[in-house]
């Protein structure tokens, strides 16, 4: 399967940055002929960042969130519809900040990851314990749970649109990322939840991206375990160069 590294830039780069990242990137960035590249800017410099990066083959933008309504009372948040007309291609859902700093549950994360899938977006959806769940051995629980919930009621069609990303908390902006032996671990219990959620087959063809301090120099062991299938990247991917080049060492690193 085509592995996949998404950007994931959180609250940063408005339009001026996103620029300067955008000339940098394109004179970097190869294709490989498939989509194995994202980036999720801020929904202001997403219309500026698609112009600059131009039809940049391989490369897809996305959201960071996205509501399951088409429209109405819902302060701050944008609709399927609206991330797709913007040309946004996937969205992450579920993302630890968002669970932890604004009270995002599994059960809006479902609803959310239902109307991505049913509006054409791939779903990225995230799942990942805290220290102090890591700390009393409780990752298999939560994560499982996590899953179950995030997932509950999805029709997942094409298992191509559902990726999930692991992302221990305790790893996220912390440059202390999960060894490969934790992730490999975890990304196969995913795998196997996933079989008894969306069968077997699916589960099989389902990307399962690591996220948590992520760099050039650490991405190629994660690459090498069998069930990581790319990374979400969080400060590694703010500079053009540190992306490119994490792209680039985790692609040779590929199974
Ligand atoms: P870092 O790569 O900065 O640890 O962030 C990971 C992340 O949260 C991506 O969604």
């Amino acid at each position: 399967m085509t592995p996949l590294f998404v950007a994931n830039w959180k609250m940063n780069k408005g339009l001026a940055e996103a620029r300067e990242f955008s000339s940098e990137f394109t004179a970097l960035f190869k294709s490989t002929g498939q989509v194995d590249a994202g980036i999720a800017p801020v929904l202001s410099s997403f219309q500026t960042l698609k112009e600059s990066l131009g039809e940049l083959d391989g490369l897809m933008l996305g959201g960071q969130n996205v509501h399951w309504e088409v429209n109405g009372a819902h302060t701050g948040e944008i609709s399927v519809g609206m991330l797709a007309e913007l040309g946004a291609k996937f969205a992450i859902i579920g993302h630890s900040e968002r669970r932890e700093f604004y009270g995002e549950t599994d059960e809006a994360v479902a609803k959310r990851t239902a109307a991505a899938l049913a509006g054409g977006l791939t779903a990225i959806v995230c799942v990942g314990e805290t220290q102090q769940q890591f700390e009393a051995k409780e990752t298999e629980k939560v994560v499982r749970d996590q899953l179950k919930g995030s997932l509950a009621k999805v029709e997942v069609k094409d298992p191509s649109s559902l990726v999930i990303a692991y992302e221990p908390v305790w790893a996220i902006g912390t440059g202390l990322a999960a060894t490969p032996e934790i992730a490999q671990n975890v990304h196969q219990l995913i795998r196997e939840e996933l079989a008894g959620i969306i069968g077997k087959d699916s589960a099989a063809k389902t990307r399962i991206l690591y996220g948590g301090s992520t760099k050039p120099e650490n991405i190629a062991e994660l690459m090498e375990k069998p069930d990581v299938n790319g990374a979400l990247v969080g400060g590694a991917s703010l500079k053009a160069e540190s992306f490119n080049s994490l792209i680039e060492a985790g692609r040779a690193a590929d199974k």
